[in-house]
Parts: structure tokens; sequence; C-alpha cells
């Protein structure tokens, strides 16, 4: 099968924007941006179609927008593509991502295959460049892996960034940093658009040692004797039902010199896929249930750019991962399950599958040493509820930890919204028999989730991405296609490199 995770090859360009050899120039236009200094070489390149487009207003700059017209003089580039980056006040850097990903997605359609990208507007420039880096590899991602007729143009294939004031070196490394984060996002893409009969549990394993591996990350792989040794009950007790036995892909990232703590554990869900279990969801859109491991992709993605960035801390990465089928073994509502942490556990619908092997993945991560904890799972449908697919929700403890992460998440572009864990939610979780239920009923679903997942969090700082609502885009967005969004896989790799601000 192709590999649909190709890269164009991009490049520093410290020549003017006269001397950029391109086919095409992407360049990024704000609302009300008439009077901008710099437009007025811009505007001689193009014959004067620059201040004509914006004065008929075929040109105003709102996001997106596309203007492309040829270029008339001296200029290299073959033409200009406009493109609206919406008001100069609200230019941020998911903005510069977004956008730098519309314009190259756009000159992909028109097959472009060298493509340039101006740097413009007041953002700190080495993290506008490595954004709009990021955004141009996103743009080459396609999922039409399984596709044996017709295909959708390819990526483009080289990319010129023409940015200056800064040392070519810094730019260069902001570069290099944009790209590794931008291909990470895209396997990480490409391992949750997999189908479920293509990643199991077991090639899943497999995938993240190769994903790892060359980026200097050791990985071990827990198989079912040893996850029974371990005496994870929860994971045991979900892959129950399955044909497919389940793994634990644990991942260490051990750079030379770094200090003893602190140890940034991080877990994420991977259900290959969820048909609820006995507790069966509905046929209508179970389809979209193979991309319940997206959190884990996340995990498995982050600790890649980690170790090729080379993160000056320890890093363990811990993804559960197994099916959550009805077979005829499978565990049944009433069943009570003992955890790896000693807790146990009564199962009162097998659909909330994913806290259950988080909480045996929580507690491996701290027995691998983790202070500092991150969950990332597409954990619940009552978040999307509750948030839509506009943000992730999170929760966890104690505030600055919680408010540290979300902000580092943002930076790298997926958004995050607070969202409580008060005492009284655990109520909704007692069970007569056991420690506790492993579902609260619906009022609060996504808090009572978390709730639960408190429990098998030791009292460390510990922050919980529910990303059920933002894993996934249901229809193409101006920069991004259909499908698997590879959330949280930047921010993630991103916590690595904050340990200076942690307590
Ligand atoms: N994987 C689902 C959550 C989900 C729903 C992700 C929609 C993406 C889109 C999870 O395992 C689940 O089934 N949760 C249940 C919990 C309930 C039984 C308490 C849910 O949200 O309905
Ligand atoms: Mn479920
Ligand atoms: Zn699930």
């Amino acid at each position: 099968m192709p590999s649909t995770v190709s890269l164009p090859a991009i490049a520093l360009s410290a020549a003017s924007p006269a001397d950029i050899d391109t086919e095409l120039l992407a360049v990024p236009i704000f609302e009300a941006d008439n009077e901008s200094a710099d437009l007025h070489s811009l505007d001689a390149a193009t014959g004067g179609a620059l201040h004509r487009a914006l004065r008929s207003q075929e040109l105003t700059g709102k996001l997106y927008e596309v203007f492309v017209t040829p270029v008339t003089n001296g200029w290299r580039a073959g033409r200009i593509g406009f493109i609206g980056a919406g008001k100069r006040s609200d230019f941020n850097l998911e903005r510069v991502r977004r956008v730098a990903a519309a314009a190259s997605l756009s000159a992909r359609t028109r097959r472009v295959q060298r493509f340039g990208w101006l740097n413009r507007g007041d953002l700190p420039i080495l993290k506008a460049v490595q954004a709009a880096t990021e955004g141009i590899v996103l743009s080459a991602y396609s999922s039409d892996r399984y596709k044996s007729g017709e295909r959708g143009a390819p990526p483009i294939d080289q990319a010129l960034i023409a940015a200056s004031g800064a040392d070519r070196s810094d730019l260069e490394a902001a570069i290099n940093r944009g790209r590794v984060f931008g291909e990470s996002s895209n396997i990480a893409r490409e391992l949750s658009n997999e189908p479920s009969n293509v990643l199991t549990p077991t090639t899943f394993a497999e995938r993240a040692t190769e994903i790892c591996e060359p980026a200097g990350i050791g990985v071990d792989v827990l198989e079912a004797r040893d996850i029974e040794a371990l005496g994870m009950g929860l994971l045991l007790g979900v892959a129950r039902g399955s044909a497919e036995p389940p793994r634990v892909i644990v991942m260490r990232h051990r750079p030379a010199g770094a200090p003893q703590a602190p140890v940034l554990g991080l877990v994420g869900k991977g259900i290959t896929f969820d048909t609820g279990g006995i507790s069966i969801k509905p046929a209508d859109g179970m389809e979209r249930m193979k991309d319940d491991m997206a959190g884990g992709a996340a995990v498995v993605c982050a600790m890649r750019a980690i170790g090729l960035l080379k993160a000056p801390i320890n890093v363990v990465g811990v993804v559960p991962t197994t099916e959550n089928m009805p077979g005829g073994r499978a565990m049944k509502p009433g069943d009570v399950l003992t955890s790896a942490s000693g807790k146990t556990v009564e199962v009162i619908n097998t659909d909330a599958e994913g806290r259950l092997i988080l909480g045996d993945g929580l507690w491996y991560a701290q027995k691998l040493g983790a202070t500092h904890l991150v969950d990332v799972a597409t954990l619940t449908g009552a978040a999307v509820v509750a948030l839509g697919k506009v943000t992730s929700a999170i929760f966890g403890q104690p505030d600055p930890w919680v408010d540290l992460v979300r902000r580092t998440v943002e930076e790298g572009g997926d958004r995050c919204w607070p969202m409580p864990l008060y005492d009284e939610y655990a109520e909704q979780l007692r069970s007569e028999i056991a420690d506790m239920l492993n579902t609260g009923g619906r009022p609060a679903g996504a808090c009572t989730a978390a709730m639960f997942l408190k429990e098998f969090a030791g009292g460390l700082p510990w922050a919980h991405l529910d990303v059920a609502g933002t894993a996934w885009f249901d229809d193409p967005k101006p920069w991004m296609i259909k499908g698997a969004s590879g959330v949280a896989v930047r921010g993630l790799a991103e916590l690595a490199f904050t340990s200076a601000k942690w307590k």
C-alpha cells in the first residue's frame, strides 16, 4: 500500500520576494490591508491587479479567501496567490497554521508542484515560521491510500518559506520543528483513518514500534501474558469479547543527562474499534468507531516528535490497546473487574470501556515513574453534547498544571475548554458491591468519566483531554480534509519542552 505520508521538501528562502523561484507564491492578506507599505511591491509585481482586486472587493482579506493572479514584471514567481488571513488584530499562530494549510491545499488542487510562502504579520517570527511549516505539511496528507483508481491531486513537492528578521540557523530550526510536528500529526491521522481490520491492537503496536524506534524512543510491547502478570483486570475485561489479543504499547524517551524528575507520563486510549460490546451501539455511524484509538495515536506520534526533537526530560508513553467487541466471552453488564491498582469496578455499561483501559494505563505510567500525567481519549459522546466539535474538553488537577497543559495544547492548534471535577460527581459512580461503577448515567457524562479517571491518577498532577468531538472532521474545511484530525499531537510533544514552568 503506498504511504500517504509523503512530505514536500521544505526550505528557507532568504531571498527577497522578487527572487523566490516558485510556481505560486502565497501571500496572506488581512482585512483592510490596503495601506500596508509592503503591498506596494506586490501590487507592482502583479501589474496593479492586487490593488484593483482590493478596490473592487474581489479580495477583502476574509479568512481563507483566495485570489490568484499572474506575475507581470521581473519577479521569479509564476503567480501570486493572495490568501485571506482575517483581521490583523486577530492573527495568531493557529491562524498562520490554518491559512498556510489552506493556501497550500488550494495550490495543491491547482496542481502546483513548487509552492512559496511569504511570512507576513506581527507575530514572533520563529513561531510563525514553524506554524506555517506545520500548515504546509498538514496539507500534504491524503486519505486515499485504499483507492485503486482515481486519486486526488498529489501533494506539492517543494515548498520555500520566505522569512527574514532572525538568524538563518534559528529559522531553519523553526522549519525543522514545524516539519517534525506536522509530519507526526499526519502519521497520527493516518493511524486513526486506518480501518480496524488493518489496525488491530497487534498491528497498532507494530506500527508504533516502526514509528518511534527510528526517533530514538525505546518501545516495549506488553502481550496478554504480561498484562495478566501485571493484573490489569480492566484492560483484560474489555479485551475478553474480542478475538484479537490486547497489547500495551510502552514508549520511553530517556535522553542522556536528563534529570531524575520530573517524568512526563502520556497515556492514550487505544480502542481500535468500539462496538460498545454487549451494551452494543446502534449501527448508524458505528464505522466512525475505528478512530477510537486517536488518543493512543496522539501519544505514539507525540513520542516520535519528542524523540526527534530531543526533549530535555524523561517521558513515558503508555497506550493500552484492544477492541471492544460483543464476543461469547465478553464482559457483561454487572460484571466486577479488579484493576491493577487494586480498585474494583462494577461494569454497568460495557460501552464505557475507554475509562477502564485508561485506569490501568494511568496506573502503569505511575509504576514507570511518571510524576506528571496527561491522558488523551475519545472518551464520551457527552463531551460532544457539551462542547460540539469546536473544542476538546480538559479536566484535571491541580489548576496550574491543567492551565499549563491547556495553553500548550492550544498553542499547538487544538482548542481545549476547562470542565469541572466537583466532588458531587463521584456520587454518581457509587456502586453497592464494588469500589465504583464504570458510568454515572447521562447527567454530566463527560465529567463523571473524568471523575472515574481521577481515581487512577494517584493524586499526581494530571490532565485529561476528552477529544471525542475533535478527533475527526465530518466535513472538509478550507485548511483540512475530512477525517482524522491528528488532535493533540503537537501540544503533547511541546509539553515535554515546558518543564521549566512545572511545579
Ligand atoms: N468511544 C466512545 C465515545 C465517543 C462517542 C467517541 C462519539 C467519539 C464519538 C466511548 O467509548 C463511549 O461509547 N462512551 C459512552 C459512555 C456511556 C456508555 C457512559 C458514550 O459516550 O455514550
Ligand atoms: Mn464505548
Ligand atoms: Zn470508546
